[in-house]
């Protein structure tokens, strides 16, 4: 079925593309004509072949890997034509907005972090939805001071932070941008006047949303038309997104930030019938991206690179790895549950040290540091030398020169989210999350867009025990996010660039994709499809379908809780060598390409 609507979907709109490994295999320099390759429906199915069969996509020069396939052609494009990763980064964004609305767009937020082959340099920006400057830590409570339901939190305005996409894109093409940046939105635009075709995928989760998505009359219409969800393969058309994306592209991303873009937003938001939100236009005309410094921590030989606070990403992956360099994982190898014992409970002591410590270090102290001190997490690598499962999992103390006491956060996440990795033809590497929070957001829709539901990664709890919690609500503070765009060095070069949606299990997600290419030999591709097993705070969550199902009897002998389910991770990851390798989940729509 994926087949054939991916082969229905491109058409003729991959020619040219070198996708695939037996495409590779024939791919001439730059300027590669038609001749090198097969035509376009042949590729199309060559590339879903090497997903399949866990092959990676090989290319010599440019590579794009992305949760649907216009996006990813969109971003192939700009490539293919001498742009750079953050030009492809842009197209594919604004179509991912389009074709993928439930998961990113211009209403939410994005971490990105690029690598810059003519400096050597890595450098992370911070584009994450931020609470109104009127908000309080009560935002998620209700009159009796309870926290609230997670989806009475969500659905309406209150849930709403003052989007960072469209400020992120105008700020990496300001850095990195060599294409005109109109020209960056044409094919987002012409999909959304012409039409695009429903994926399985969209039509599946507005099927399965579709009470949420019929309380507000604009998102009703356009997903729900005549009361009816769309359905897969059906042309969609979006105006009112092609009409943003044309004011966009010739004021500026500036233009989202005042007049009336913003104006309709915060109509949308403080006029939510039943749960209005807070944000105002000041909110906008405030709104910065913020250059992070990287967080990096070493793995065996390499260092793993990512985004700092307000993401707790890359600090739990290093965490989790660091831990884990004290154990002889590629001895152990993936179908020995002694591996995953291991694994889950670093991820366990990781994800402690999280729920106490991580949030906006603009707002709070962070022992930023500390936590991925590799004397800190050998000591706490020592609680994994048993044999059984940690009966108790309490956060450590690591080195800070700031005393204060926190409670625990108690903050609620749900996956969705998307991910973009991209080298361009002059070796830059690009990784970058991108998320409206939960599917469809806050369920409202402005100007052909949906609007983020990101504040409810805050803890709707203030305090606990007494003790306030670093992420709590706070006027104009960023949300924790899980979101781990990753840029993996070694030698001081960049050798992988991997990242995932998924919420707070996007961490764990990460941390083994990087294990399995790192420690158990596997390819980018074998490495991104592999079954996963998730821990965070107990329970071993276990993906159904797959091998891992095997692992349920050995680790609840080790005294685990564990369950079978389905883990929706979307990696999209692509190693860097001789030449460029991608990979793409497959339990998500996307392909990866390269010349
Ligand atoms: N809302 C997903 C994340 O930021 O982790």
């Amino acid at each position: 079925m994926k087949h054939f609507w991916i082969g229905l979907a491109l058409g003729g709109a991959l020619a040219g593309a070198a996708v695939a490994q037996q495409a590779a295999d024939t791919v001439q320099p730059e300027g590669a004509t038609a001749t090198t390759v097969a035509p376009a429906s042949p590729e199309i199915a060559a590339a879903l072949a090497a997903k399949d069969e866990g092959r990676p996509v090989e290319a010599d020069h440019w590579m794009i890997a992305a949760a649907n396939p216009l996006a990813v052609e969109a971003g192939a494009k700009v490539l293919r034509a001498g742009g750079s990763a953050a030009d492809a980064m842009i197209a594919a964004q604004l179509v991912l907005g389009l074709v993928e609305p439930q998961s990113s767009g211009l209403g939410g937020g994005a971490f990105l972090v690029w690598y810059d082959a003519a400096t050597g340099q890595m450098t992370t920006l911070d584009a994450r939805e931020t609470a109104p400057l009127e908000a309080t830590p009560q935002l998620f409570l209700d009159a009796e001071g309870q926290p609230l339901q997670f989806f009475d939190a969500v659905v309406g305005g209150r849930s709403v932070g003052t989007p960072g996409t469209p400020a992120l894109l105008g700020a990496a093409h300001a850095r990195w941008g060599k294409a005109a940046w109109g020209d960056l939105f044409a094919p987002a635009i012409t999909l959304a006047e012409e039409g695009f075709e429903v994926s399985p995928r969209l039509a599946e989760s507005v099927a399965g949303d579709a009470e949420r998505l019929g309380r507000f009359e604009t998102t009703a219409s356009y997903f729900l038309p005549g009361g009816a969800p769309i359905q897969a393969g059906q042309v969609l058309t979006n105006r009112p997104y092609a009409e943003t994306l044309r004011l966009l592209a010739e004021q500026g991303a500036d233009a989202f930030y005042a007049g009336d873009v913003a104006r309709d937003i915060v109509q949308a938001v403080r006029g939510a019938e039943g749960n209005p939100g807070v944000l105002s236009e000041l909110d906008f005309a405030t709104y910065a991206v913020k250059e992070r410094p990287p967080v990096c921590a070493d793995y065996r030989s390499y260092e793993v690179c990512g985004m700092g606070p307000p993401s707790s990403g890359a600090l739990t992956l290093g965490q989790i790895l660091g831990m884990l360099e004290h154990s002889e994982l590629n001895a152990l190898g993936p179908k020995e549950p002694e591996a995953w014992r291991r694994i889950g409970d670093a991820s366990r002591l990781a994800f402690a040290d999280r729920g106490r410590y991580m949030a906006d270090s603009d707002y709070v102290p962070m022992p930023t540091e500390g936590l991925i001190d590799p004397a800190y997490l050998a000591e706490r690598a020592k609680l994994l030398e048993g044999d059984d499962a940690l009966p108790e999992v309490a956060p450590g103390t690591p080195e800070w020169d700031h005393a204060e006491l926190w409670g625990d956060d108690q903050a609620i996440e749900f996956p969705s989210t998307s991910h973009i990795t991209i080298v361009d033809g002059e070796g830059n590497v690009l990784s970058m999350t991108t998320t409206i929070e939960n599917a469809f957001g806050s369920r409202l829709m402005v100007r052909g867009f949906l609007l983020n539901n990101e504040l409810t990664d805050f803890s709707f709890a203030t305090h606990d025990e007494g003790l306030p919690v670093a992420n709590r609500v706070e006027p104009g503070k960023r949300p924790r996010s899980s979101m781990a765009p990753t840029i993996v060095m070694r030698d001081e070069r960049p050798v992988l660039a991997i990242g995932s949606p998924g919420g707070s299990r996007i961490i764990g997600y990460v941390a083994q994709a990087i294990i399995a290419w790192a420690d158990w030999g596997m390819n980018v591709q074998q490495a991104v499809a592999m079954g996963h097993a998730v821990n965070r705070f107990g329970t071993f969550d276990l993906e159904a379908g797959t091998p891992l199902e095997d692992m349920l009897e050995p680790l609840e002998a080790m005294g685990y809780q564990a369950k079978v389910q389905e883990l929706n991770s979307g990696l999209h990851a692509i190693e860097i060598g001789q030449v460029l390798k991608g990979g793409a989940d497959p339990r998500r729509e996307g392909i990866a390409l390269g010349e």
